[in-house]
């Protein structure tokens, strides 16, 4: 087969300058480097998935505002104020399915005034036992180290080896009187309220 000129001058390698040589030096170079490129992808997407599970999903966004939840109806709470336990429930999902209404925690609710709810974690703020309503001392008392917290402020008792009071949820009565709370969990063990 021959070469016509123009492909000979393409292909040959200048003596004085190594001009040819260069050009098929940086086209190989790039042809390897596309390669790589495009290898990386399929081995990126499968660490994507394997990895996802781990950091995504789950009721509250993460480093955002946890959402209000439904949970309950005004009417469903004590007139006398005395708070009731209420399982929180939210939607999860993971890389690949979805689970509707899942059990995410628990709080007390209690009425405050004409439409007002108060609500706490059961979450004990030292180790993280559930704590109860004791209906003859009318206060929150975690069984796990013997601790009692008041129950309008949830403050701890001088005796808790709770360095703070139960955590706080913010609540909303709609229109139609369905309660909704911003669940959150906090850690535990430290004098500051801070969202895990
Ligand atoms: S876990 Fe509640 S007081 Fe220790």
């Amino acid at each position: 087969m021959t070469m016509n000129a123009d492909e000979k001058s393409e292909s040959a390698t200048d003596p004085q300058t190594g001009a040819g040589a260069r050009r098929d030096f940086l086209l190989k170079a790039g042809s390897v480097c596309a390669g790589c490129a495009l290898a990386g992808v399929p081995v990126a997407a499968g660490l994507r998935v394997v990895t996802h599970p781990v950091t995504g999903g789950g009721a509250a966004a993460v480093g955002g505002e946890a959402p209000f939840l439904p949970v309950t109806t005004l009417d469903s709470l004590p007139e006398d104020g005395s708070p009731a336990k209420f399982m929180i429930r939210a939607d999860k999902s993971d890389a690949w399915s979805r689970f509707p209404n899942q059990v995410i925690g628990a709080a007390f609710l209690r009425r405050v005034g004409e439409r007002g709810v108060q609500a706490f974690n059961v979450v004990c703020p030292h180790l993280g036992c559930a704590v109860e309503f004791r209906e003859p001392n009318r206060d929150y008392f975690c069984p796990c180290h013997n601790s009692a917290f008041e129950l309008e402020s949830g403050t701890q008792e001088a005796n808790s080896p709770s360095a703070r009071g139960l955590d706080s949820l913010e609540t909303q009565v709609d229109d139609s009187g369905n309660v909704l709370v911003q669940f959150q969990n906090f850690v535990m063990g430290i004098k500051e309220k801070r969202p895990v």
